[in-house]
């Protein structure tokens, strides 16, 4: 068998021999097809990126038709069950689980980074008292790229590492103020004698007591949700990361990025219109004329289909279990009877079954969010918060990555050709 694929142009009748490798062929290999001297190069025309790989990546594996999904190999069901948030942020930025030496610097950078410039704060006091948490996260995370110049220097892998332990250690702390800036409460410091989970639950809850304790199941809980967002290979916010980071901009800037790509309801932004579709379907008699709706073409069902998951999300399950878990502790969520009842009639339905629509990360998360005490809007800051070690992983891998270029896709041009401009006062005469 070799490796490689005959084209026939039937345009020319010439035959052209592609190399396939990792079961590729090179989109710059098709641009040899020409159809003549002055023909530009076949391209290949993909919007969405549906089956384009954008670069070689060793950070996660995804099987979408097995529902398996691996950090640096290991499967997300273990490291859900065995490991920590912050252990699985290692493990994605170096590629391998720490020695317990390696592990205790990590965890010590980490928590001692946690604080911020006091400028940030009165930047963040500055927004409007409805600002969307994750518009402030956005901002605020790409104003820090004003406070570390240093971090343009991005071919030093000294400065890289300190800009990843300042990202994955202040995310938290941004992402609680964002909150407390919506409530009006002041803004809470960090307290570095508390793990990474809880310190941000300090951050969000605490008010006039000396230390904020959190129920350890409800840390646990919300640690868990961190390791299943952290990493999701090229999905959009980490393509927009590389996208942006491939200018060789420096990582604030390029995170902000992801961030804004994952504000958006298709992405991250998900978990907060489930939540929403939830109460506004309000009781299950509602049920059936909204499932019509949505076999209508009238909304989606938030919180189903995924690009890569054609069978089941492994990541809904396990967060399935991770309410169970919060309910205990909280008392269940009334919308869990509509969602629980949803999913039941849509995986019966031939429209979800015929397009392989399943739950996805989204469908549930909503749910132990706001058990948690957070409002819609600050679920996706949750995401980002989780998905921070991801996009630096990627980042960094783009970063040495010797074969990437600036991204800069082509396009299939549509339009006008070589008209002539008539002046304004031409035109409007
Ligand atoms: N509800 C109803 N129909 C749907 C849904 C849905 N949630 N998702 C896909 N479809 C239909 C779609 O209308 C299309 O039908 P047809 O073939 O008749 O035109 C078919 O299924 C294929 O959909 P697509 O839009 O071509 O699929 P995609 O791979 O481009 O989109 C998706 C993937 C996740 C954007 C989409 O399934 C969706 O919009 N889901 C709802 C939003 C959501 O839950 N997003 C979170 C994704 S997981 C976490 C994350 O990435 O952040």
């Amino acid at each position: 068998m070799t490796d490689s694929l005959t084209v026939r142009d039937n345009r020319t009748g010439q035959e052209y021999d592609v190399p396939i490798t990792d079961g590729t062929i090179k989109a710059a290999d098709l641009g040899k097809i020409k159809a003549g001297e002055d023909n530009p190069g076949l391209a290949v025309y993909d919007p969405g990126f549906v089956n384009t790989a954008s670069c070689r990546s060793a950070v996660t594996f995804i099987d979408g038709d097995k529902g398996i999904l691996e950090y640096r190999g290991y499967p997300i069901e273990q490291l859900a069950e065995k490991s920590t948030f912050l252990e699985v942020a290692y493990l994605l930025i170096h590629g391998d689980l720490p020695t317990k030496e390696q592990y205790e610097t990590w965890v010590h950078e980490i928590t001692y980074h946690t604080f911020v410039h006091e400028n940030i704060k009165s930047f963040m006091q500055g927004f409007r008292y409805d600002a969307h948490p994750m518009g402030m996260l956005m901002a605020s995370v790409g104003a820090l790229s004003t406070f570390y110049p240093d971090a343009r220097n991005i071919s030093d892998g000294d400065n890289r590492h300190m800009q990843i332990v300042r990202m994955i250690a202040k995310m938290p702390t941004l992402g609680a103020w964002a909150f407390r800036h919506a409530q009006g409460k002041p803004y809470i410091y960090p307290d570095n004698e508390l793990d990474y989970t809880a310190n941000f639950l300090s951050m969000l809850f605490k008010m006039s007591e000396q230390n904020y304790d959190a129920d350890p199941r409800l840390v646990k809980a919300l640690d868990v949700l961190f390791i299943l967002h952290a990493d999701h290979e090229q999905n959009c916010s980490t393509n927009a990361v590389r996208s942006v980071g491939s200018s060789q901009v420096d990582p604030y800037s390029a995170v902000s990025a992801g961030i804004g790509a994952l504000f958006g309801p298709l992405h991250g932004g998900a978990n907060e219109a489930v939540l929403r579709m939830l109460r506004r379907i309000g009781t299950t008699d509602n049920i059936p004329g909204f499932i019509e709706g949505v076999k209508n073409g009238d909304e989606r069902l938030m919180g189903f289909g995924h690009r890569v998951y054609k069978n089941y999300d492994p990541r809904a399950r396990i967060i399935k279990k991770a309410a169970d878990d919060v309910f205990e502790v909280t008392g269940t969520n009334p919308l869990l009877d509509i969602a629980l009842e949803l999913e039941k009639i849509a995986l019966e339905d031939e429209y979800f079954v015929k397009r392989k629509l399943y739950p996805n990360v989204d469908f549930y998360s909503g749910l132990i969010y706001e058990a948690l005490q957070f409002p819609p809007e600050m679920f996706t800051v949750l995401f980002a918060i989780g998905r921070t070690p991801g996009w630096l992983a990627q980042w960094e891998e783009l970063v040495q990555d010797k074969e990437q270029k600036i991204a800069r896709p082509k396009q299939v041009y549509t339009g006008e050709r070589g008209l002539d401009f008539v002046p304004a006062s031409e035109r409007w005469a």
